[in-house]
Protein backbone atom coordinates (compact mmCIF):
# COMPACT_ATOMS: atom_id res chain seq x y z
CA UNK A 1 0.00 0.00 0.00
CA UNK A 2 1.23 3.49 -0.89
CA UNK A 3 2.48 5.52 1.86
CA UNK A 4 0.39 8.59 3.37
CA UNK A 5 1.42 11.82 5.11
CA UNK A 6 -1.16 14.24 6.64
CA UNK A 7 0.06 17.72 6.19
CA UNK A 8 -0.52 20.46 8.05
CA UNK A 9 -2.08 22.83 5.62
CA UNK A 10 -2.46 26.62 5.84
CA UNK A 11 -3.80 27.18 1.84
CA UNK A 12 -0.96 29.53 0.99
CA UNK A 13 1.75 29.40 -1.09
CA UNK A 14 4.52 27.22 0.65
CA UNK A 15 2.25 24.51 2.46
CA UNK A 16 0.00 24.45 -1.58
CA UNK A 17 3.67 23.65 -2.94
CA UNK A 18 4.49 21.21 -0.29
CA UNK A 19 1.35 18.92 -1.24
CA UNK A 20 3.10 17.94 -4.85
CA UNK A 21 6.94 17.89 -3.17
CA UNK A 22 6.08 15.91 -0.60
CA UNK A 23 4.59 13.20 -3.11
CA UNK A 24 7.65 13.70 -5.45
CA UNK A 25 10.35 13.48 -2.76
CA UNK A 26 8.41 10.24 -0.81
CA UNK A 27 6.10 9.09 -3.44
CA UNK A 28 3.80 9.00 -0.53
CA UNK A 29 0.63 10.60 -1.43
CA UNK A 30 -0.62 13.48 0.68
CA UNK A 31 -3.47 14.22 2.98
CA UNK A 32 -4.05 18.06 3.69
CA UNK A 33 -5.36 19.50 7.00
CA UNK A 34 -7.00 22.72 7.32
CA UNK A 35 -7.93 23.98 10.88
CA UNK A 36 -9.82 26.63 11.93
CA UNK A 37 -8.56 28.24 14.98
CA UNK A 38 -10.35 31.87 14.17
CA UNK A 39 -7.62 32.75 11.39
CA UNK A 40 -10.27 34.65 9.35
CA UNK A 41 -9.95 34.69 5.60
CA UNK A 42 -10.99 32.22 3.24
CA UNK A 43 -13.26 29.88 3.71
CA UNK A 44 -12.69 26.40 5.07
CA UNK A 45 -14.07 25.13 1.64
CA UNK A 46 -12.42 27.09 0.10
CA UNK A 47 -9.38 25.89 1.14
CA UNK A 48 -10.16 22.36 0.69
CA UNK A 49 -10.62 22.63 -2.85
CA UNK A 50 -7.50 24.04 -3.73
CA UNK A 51 -5.85 21.33 -1.48
CA UNK A 52 -7.29 18.79 -3.92
CA UNK A 53 -6.41 20.52 -6.82
CA UNK A 54 -2.71 20.99 -5.47
CA UNK A 55 -3.06 17.02 -5.45
CA UNK A 56 -3.52 16.16 -1.85
CA UNK A 57 -5.84 12.55 -2.05
CA UNK A 58 -7.60 13.82 0.82
CA UNK A 59 -8.35 17.02 2.81
CA UNK A 60 -9.34 17.39 6.14
CA UNK A 61 -10.94 20.73 7.22
CA UNK A 62 -12.05 21.05 10.95
CA UNK A 63 -13.16 24.53 12.58
CA UNK A 64 -12.09 24.26 15.63
CA UNK A 65 -12.27 27.54 16.74
CA UNK A 66 -14.66 26.79 19.73
CA UNK A 67 -12.19 24.27 20.77
CA UNK A 68 -9.19 26.49 20.55
CA UNK A 69 -10.98 29.42 22.06
CA UNK A 70 -12.31 26.85 25.15
CA UNK A 71 -9.66 24.64 25.93
CA UNK A 72 -6.51 26.55 25.07
CA UNK A 73 -7.43 30.06 25.55
CA UNK A 74 -9.03 30.10 28.33
CA UNK A 75 -5.86 28.14 30.19
CA UNK A 76 -3.80 31.17 28.36
CA UNK A 77 -6.40 34.01 30.23
CA UNK A 78 -6.41 31.60 33.52
CA UNK A 79 -2.27 31.93 33.93
CA UNK A 80 -2.54 35.64 32.99
CA UNK A 81 0.12 34.02 30.54
CA UNK A 82 2.45 36.28 28.98
CA UNK A 83 5.84 35.09 27.79
CA UNK A 84 9.01 36.80 28.82
CA UNK A 85 6.39 39.50 30.87
CA UNK A 86 4.69 40.33 26.82
CA UNK A 87 3.50 37.77 24.15
CA UNK A 88 -0.01 36.10 25.15
CA UNK A 89 1.45 33.14 23.38
CA UNK A 90 -0.29 33.72 20.01
CA UNK A 91 1.08 30.97 17.81
CA UNK A 92 2.56 28.71 20.64
CA UNK A 93 -1.19 27.50 21.93
CA UNK A 94 -2.33 27.32 18.18
CA UNK A 95 0.38 24.26 17.71
CA UNK A 96 -0.95 21.89 20.17
CA UNK A 97 -4.94 22.24 19.03
CA UNK A 98 -3.51 21.48 15.53
CA UNK A 99 -1.66 18.20 16.53
CA UNK A 100 -4.42 17.27 18.01
CA UNK A 101 -6.02 17.41 14.49
CA UNK A 102 -3.31 15.91 12.61
CA UNK A 103 -3.28 12.90 14.54
CA UNK A 104 -6.65 12.21 14.67
CA UNK A 105 -6.26 12.78 10.60
CA UNK A 106 -3.75 10.14 10.72
CA UNK A 107 -5.66 7.51 12.28
CA UNK A 108 -8.88 8.53 9.96
CA UNK A 109 -6.78 8.20 6.86
CA UNK A 110 -3.87 5.57 7.75
CA UNK A 111 -1.31 7.72 7.68
CA UNK A 112 2.34 6.98 9.18
CA UNK A 113 3.93 10.48 8.67
CA UNK A 114 3.13 14.20 9.75
CA UNK A 115 4.54 16.85 7.86
CA UNK A 116 4.35 20.54 8.67
CA UNK A 117 5.34 23.74 7.15
CA UNK A 118 7.27 24.99 9.67
CA UNK A 119 11.30 26.24 9.12
CA UNK A 120 14.36 24.60 10.81
CA UNK A 121 14.69 28.00 13.55
CA UNK A 122 11.49 28.74 15.25
CA UNK A 123 9.78 27.31 17.96
CA UNK A 124 6.83 26.08 15.84
CA UNK A 125 8.55 23.26 14.43
CA UNK A 126 9.49 22.15 18.10
CA UNK A 127 5.67 22.29 19.03
CA UNK A 128 4.35 20.83 16.31
CA UNK A 129 6.86 17.65 16.58
CA UNK A 130 7.00 17.31 20.23
CA UNK A 131 3.18 17.59 20.42
CA UNK A 132 2.98 14.50 17.40
CA UNK A 133 5.36 12.39 19.57
CA UNK A 134 3.27 12.66 22.50
CA UNK A 135 0.20 12.10 20.93
CA UNK A 136 1.29 9.64 17.90
CA UNK A 137 4.81 8.15 19.26
CA UNK A 138 4.06 5.51 16.70
CA UNK A 139 3.98 8.74 13.93
CA UNK A 140 6.99 10.49 12.06
CA UNK A 141 7.40 13.68 11.38
CA UNK A 142 8.63 15.61 8.16
CA UNK A 143 9.31 19.13 7.18
CA UNK A 144 9.34 19.77 3.55
CA UNK A 145 11.31 23.50 3.93
CA UNK A 146 13.72 22.36 6.45
CA UNK A 147 14.08 18.78 5.54
CA UNK A 148 13.91 18.80 1.42
CA UNK A 149 14.88 21.47 1.07
CA UNK A 150 11.61 23.89 -0.39
CA UNK A 151 12.55 27.26 -0.53
CA UNK A 152 10.34 30.61 -1.38
CA UNK A 153 12.26 30.27 -5.09
CA UNK A 154 11.16 26.94 -5.84
CA UNK A 155 8.09 27.20 -4.58
CA UNK A 156 7.00 29.52 -6.78
CA UNK A 157 8.62 28.04 -9.74
CA UNK A 158 6.86 24.02 -8.61
CA UNK A 159 3.70 26.04 -8.51
CA UNK A 160 4.31 27.87 -11.98
CA UNK A 161 5.95 24.78 -13.47
CA UNK A 162 2.81 22.37 -12.60
CA UNK A 163 -0.11 25.78 -12.85
CA UNK A 164 -1.05 25.34 -9.36
CA UNK A 165 -4.29 26.48 -8.27
CA UNK A 166 -2.36 29.97 -5.76
CA UNK A 167 -1.32 33.11 -6.10
CA UNK A 168 2.46 33.19 -6.89
CA UNK A 169 2.88 36.68 -7.34
CA UNK A 170 1.69 38.72 -4.67
CA UNK A 171 4.71 38.99 -2.24
CA UNK A 172 4.20 40.06 1.20
CA UNK A 173 7.52 40.84 3.18
CA UNK A 174 6.62 39.62 6.49
CA UNK A 175 5.82 36.13 7.90
CA UNK A 176 2.57 35.99 9.10
CA UNK A 177 0.64 33.89 12.02
CA UNK A 178 -2.95 34.54 13.03
CA UNK A 179 -5.93 33.16 14.95
CA UNK A 180 -8.57 34.48 17.46
CA UNK A 181 -6.08 34.60 20.22
CA UNK A 182 -4.10 36.98 18.27
CA UNK A 183 -1.30 38.03 15.17
CA UNK A 184 2.52 37.98 14.91
CA UNK A 185 4.38 39.34 12.48
CA UNK A 186 8.03 39.04 12.02
CA UNK A 187 11.35 39.12 9.18
CA UNK A 188 12.18 41.39 6.32
CA UNK A 189 12.40 45.26 7.74
CA UNK A 190 11.37 44.26 11.23
CA UNK A 191 14.99 42.05 11.50
CA UNK A 192 16.51 45.40 11.85
CA UNK A 193 15.35 46.35 15.56
CA UNK A 194 16.09 49.55 15.62
CA UNK A 195 13.03 49.74 12.79
CA UNK A 196 9.87 50.94 13.82
CA UNK A 197 7.02 48.89 12.45
CA UNK A 198 4.93 50.50 10.11
CA UNK A 199 1.20 50.94 9.47
CA UNK A 200 0.91 48.49 7.05
CA UNK A 201 2.12 45.65 9.75
CA UNK A 202 -0.67 46.05 11.47
CA UNK A 203 -4.35 44.63 11.10
CA UNK A 204 -6.36 43.53 14.08
CA UNK A 205 -5.49 47.06 15.63
CA UNK A 206 -6.26 50.59 14.50
CA UNK A 207 -3.90 53.13 15.25
CA UNK A 208 -4.13 54.18 19.13
CA UNK A 209 -2.99 57.62 18.30
CA UNK A 210 -6.23 58.87 16.94
CA UNK A 211 -8.87 56.79 18.81
CA UNK A 212 -12.51 56.90 18.59
CA UNK A 213 -14.07 58.29 21.47
CA UNK A 214 -13.19 55.96 25.06
CA UNK A 215 -15.02 52.91 24.95
CA UNK A 216 -16.25 51.78 28.42
CA UNK A 217 -16.95 47.39 28.61
CA UNK A 218 -18.07 45.74 31.68
CA UNK A 219 -16.78 42.11 31.34
CA UNK A 220 -18.66 39.58 33.84
CA UNK A 221 -16.53 36.24 34.37
CA UNK A 222 -17.38 32.94 35.92
CA UNK A 223 -14.42 31.27 37.70
CA UNK A 224 -11.95 32.90 35.67
CA UNK A 225 -13.79 32.75 32.55
CA UNK A 226 -15.46 35.22 30.76
CA UNK A 227 -19.47 34.99 30.34
CA UNK A 228 -20.63 38.15 29.34
CA UNK A 229 -19.87 41.53 28.05
CA UNK A 230 -22.04 44.67 28.20
CA UNK A 231 -24.58 42.07 30.21
CA UNK A 232 -24.64 40.49 27.62
CA UNK A 233 -24.17 36.20 27.97
CA UNK A 234 -21.03 35.23 25.57
CA UNK A 235 -19.17 31.81 25.01
CA UNK A 236 -15.16 32.45 25.20
CA UNK A 237 -14.94 32.46 21.31
CA UNK A 238 -17.47 35.77 21.68
CA UNK A 239 -15.98 37.74 24.25
CA UNK A 240 -12.43 37.38 22.45
CA UNK A 241 -13.87 38.37 18.96
CA UNK A 242 -15.77 40.72 20.52
CA UNK A 243 -13.01 42.40 21.92
CA UNK A 244 -10.62 42.15 19.30
CA UNK A 245 -13.20 44.33 17.60
CA UNK A 246 -13.82 46.47 20.30
CA UNK A 247 -9.84 46.58 21.73
CA UNK A 248 -8.93 46.54 18.58
CA UNK A 249 -10.60 49.73 17.52
CA UNK A 250 -8.86 51.35 19.85
CA UNK A 251 -5.51 50.30 19.39
CA UNK A 252 -5.25 47.63 22.38
CA UNK A 253 -2.83 44.91 22.22
CA UNK A 254 -0.08 46.12 20.35
CA UNK A 255 3.57 44.72 20.98
CA UNK A 256 6.73 44.79 19.46
CA UNK A 257 9.32 42.49 20.93
CA UNK A 258 13.01 40.94 20.79
CA UNK A 259 12.11 37.45 22.47
CA UNK A 260 14.11 34.28 23.21
CA UNK A 261 12.89 31.38 20.89
CA UNK A 262 13.68 28.01 22.21
CA UNK A 263 16.60 27.38 19.43
CA UNK A 264 18.56 29.59 20.55
CA UNK A 265 18.00 33.01 18.92
CA UNK A 266 16.89 36.27 19.88
CA UNK A 267 14.16 37.03 17.49
CA UNK A 268 12.16 40.74 16.77
CA UNK A 269 8.07 39.63 16.52
CA UNK A 270 5.46 42.30 16.24
CA UNK A 271 2.39 41.23 18.15
CA UNK A 272 -1.49 42.47 18.19
CA UNK A 273 -3.63 40.66 20.39
CA UNK A 274 -6.09 43.29 21.35
CA UNK A 275 -9.20 41.14 23.00
CA UNK A 276 -6.41 38.77 24.94
CA UNK A 277 -4.60 41.40 26.06
CA UNK A 278 -7.95 43.60 27.24
CA UNK A 279 -9.64 40.09 28.67
CA UNK A 280 -5.93 39.53 30.67
CA UNK A 281 -6.02 42.90 32.30
CA UNK A 282 -9.46 42.39 33.36
CA UNK A 283 -8.83 38.86 34.99
CA UNK A 284 -6.08 39.88 36.64
CA UNK A 285 -7.72 42.72 37.87
CA UNK A 286 -10.58 40.30 39.10
CA UNK A 287 -7.97 37.74 40.36
CA UNK A 288 -6.15 41.07 42.67
CA UNK A 289 -10.16 40.91 44.82
CA UNK A 290 -10.50 37.56 44.74
CA UNK A 291 -7.72 35.36 45.48
CA UNK A 292 -5.88 35.79 48.34
CA UNK A 293 -2.49 37.31 49.00
CA UNK A 294 -0.08 34.21 49.46
CA UNK A 295 -1.58 32.30 46.54
CA UNK A 296 -1.88 34.90 44.46
CA UNK A 297 1.91 35.62 44.68
CA UNK A 298 2.75 31.91 44.33
CA UNK A 299 0.40 31.92 41.24
CA UNK A 300 1.85 34.59 39.52
CA UNK A 301 5.14 32.36 39.52
CA UNK A 302 3.29 29.37 38.28
CA UNK A 303 2.01 31.54 35.47
CA UNK A 304 5.42 32.41 34.22
CA UNK A 305 6.70 28.69 34.07
CA UNK A 306 3.15 27.45 32.71
CA UNK A 307 3.62 30.32 29.88
CA UNK A 308 7.48 28.81 29.16
CA UNK A 309 6.61 25.40 29.07
CA UNK A 310 3.96 26.24 27.01
CA UNK A 311 6.41 28.50 24.93
CA UNK A 312 8.70 25.88 24.58
CA UNK A 313 6.44 23.05 23.23
CA UNK A 314 5.23 21.35 26.74
CA UNK A 315 1.54 21.32 26.27
CA UNK A 316 0.98 18.22 26.36
CA UNK A 317 3.40 17.62 29.42
CA UNK A 318 2.97 16.22 32.76
CA UNK A 319 4.33 19.36 34.25
CA UNK A 320 2.37 21.40 32.47
CA UNK A 321 -1.03 19.50 33.77
CA UNK A 322 0.18 19.78 36.87
CA UNK A 323 0.69 23.29 36.80
CA UNK A 324 -3.30 23.64 34.66
CA UNK A 325 -4.68 21.56 38.26
CA UNK A 326 -3.00 24.44 40.29
CA UNK A 327 -4.45 26.97 38.15
CA UNK A 328 -7.93 25.70 38.02
CA UNK A 329 -8.22 25.25 41.55
CA UNK A 330 -7.22 29.14 42.52
CA UNK A 331 -9.94 29.98 39.35
CA UNK A 332 -12.53 28.95 41.74
CA UNK A 333 -13.34 32.03 43.26
CA UNK A 334 -12.69 34.65 40.11
CA UNK A 335 -16.08 35.37 39.34
CA UNK A 336 -17.20 38.84 39.45
CA UNK A 337 -17.79 42.14 37.15
CA UNK A 338 -14.68 44.23 35.79
CA UNK A 339 -15.36 47.52 34.16
CA UNK A 340 -12.55 48.91 31.75
CA UNK A 341 -12.03 51.87 29.48
CA UNK A 342 -10.48 51.27 26.15
CA UNK A 343 -9.07 54.25 24.72
CA UNK A 344 -5.94 55.10 23.21
CA UNK A 345 -4.21 52.09 23.28
CA UNK A 346 -4.68 51.31 26.56
CA UNK A 347 -6.83 49.09 29.00
CA UNK A 348 -7.61 50.33 31.95
CA UNK A 349 -9.68 49.19 34.65
CA UNK A 350 -12.08 51.64 36.49
CA UNK A 351 -14.63 49.34 38.95
CA UNK A 352 -14.74 46.03 40.29
CA UNK A 353 -17.44 44.11 41.91
CA UNK A 354 -17.69 40.22 43.20
CA UNK A 355 -19.66 38.15 45.62
CA UNK A 356 -16.55 36.09 46.35
CA UNK A 357 -14.60 39.15 46.95
CA UNK A 358 -11.73 39.54 49.53
CA UNK A 359 -11.83 43.17 49.59
CA UNK A 360 -13.23 44.16 53.20
CA UNK A 361 -14.45 47.95 53.01
CA UNK A 362 -14.88 47.60 57.08
CA UNK A 363 -10.98 46.55 57.30
CA UNK A 364 -9.56 49.07 54.13
CA UNK A 365 -11.66 52.17 55.19
CA UNK A 366 -10.10 55.39 57.26
CA UNK A 367 -13.43 56.54 57.90
CA UNK A 368 -15.22 55.58 60.60
CA UNK A 369 -16.84 52.58 61.13
CA UNK A 370 -13.10 50.88 60.90
CA UNK A 371 -12.67 47.25 62.12
CA UNK A 372 -9.11 47.39 61.71
CA UNK A 373 -7.54 46.87 65.46
CA UNK A 374 -4.55 49.41 65.03
CA UNK A 375 -2.85 48.43 67.72
CA UNK A 376 -2.14 44.86 66.78
CA UNK A 377 0.09 46.46 63.92
CA UNK A 378 3.18 47.33 67.31
CA UNK A 379 3.67 43.63 67.69
CA UNK A 380 3.55 42.43 64.33
CA UNK A 381 6.13 44.55 62.95
CA UNK A 382 8.33 43.58 66.24
CA UNK A 383 8.16 40.02 65.30
CA UNK A 384 8.53 40.32 61.49
CA UNK A 385 11.47 42.25 61.73
CA UNK A 386 13.10 40.42 63.72
CA UNK A 387 14.81 37.53 62.12
CA UNK A 388 16.72 40.59 60.19
CA UNK A 389 17.24 42.61 63.31
CA UNK A 390 18.96 39.33 64.83
CA UNK A 391 21.14 38.99 61.59
CA UNK A 392 22.16 42.34 61.80
CA UNK A 393 23.24 42.23 65.49
CA UNK A 394 25.65 39.64 64.33
CA UNK A 395 26.75 41.67 60.77
CA UNK A 396 27.86 44.67 63.23
CA UNK A 397 29.45 42.49 65.56
CA UNK A 398 31.58 40.94 63.23
CA UNK A 399 32.15 43.79 61.18
CA UNK A 400 33.59 45.53 64.81
CA UNK A 401 36.55 42.23 65.15
N1 LIG B 1 7.55 33.97 17.82
C1 LIG B 1 6.24 33.45 18.02
C2 LIG B 1 6.27 32.11 18.67
O1 LIG B 1 7.24 31.42 18.58
C3 LIG B 1 5.43 33.42 16.75
C4 LIG B 1 5.88 32.43 15.71
C5 LIG B 1 5.21 32.55 14.37
N2 LIG B 1 5.36 33.89 13.88
C6 LIG B 1 5.25 34.28 12.61
N3 LIG B 1 5.26 35.55 12.39
N4 LIG B 1 5.13 33.44 11.63
O2 LIG B 1 5.30 31.73 19.30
Amino acid sequence: MTERIVLAYSGGLDTSVAIGWIGEATGAEVIAVAVDVGQGGESLETIRQRALGCGAVEAYVADASDEFANEYCMPTLKANALYQGHYPLVSAISRPVIVKHLVKAAREFGATTVAHGCTGKGNDQVRFEVGIQTLGPDLKCIAPVRDLALTRDKAIAFAEEKGLPIETTKKNPYSIDQNVWGRAVETGYLEDIWNAPTKDIYDYTATPEFPPAPDEVTISFEAGVPVAIDGVRVTPLQAIKELNRRAGAQGVGRIDVVEDRLVGIKSREIYEAPGAMALITAHKHLEDITIEREQARFKANVGQRWAELVYDGQWFSPLKRSLDAFIEDTQRYVTGDIRMVLHGGQAIVNGRRSETSLYDFDLATYDTGDTFDQSMARGFIELWGMSAKVASGRDIRVAGK
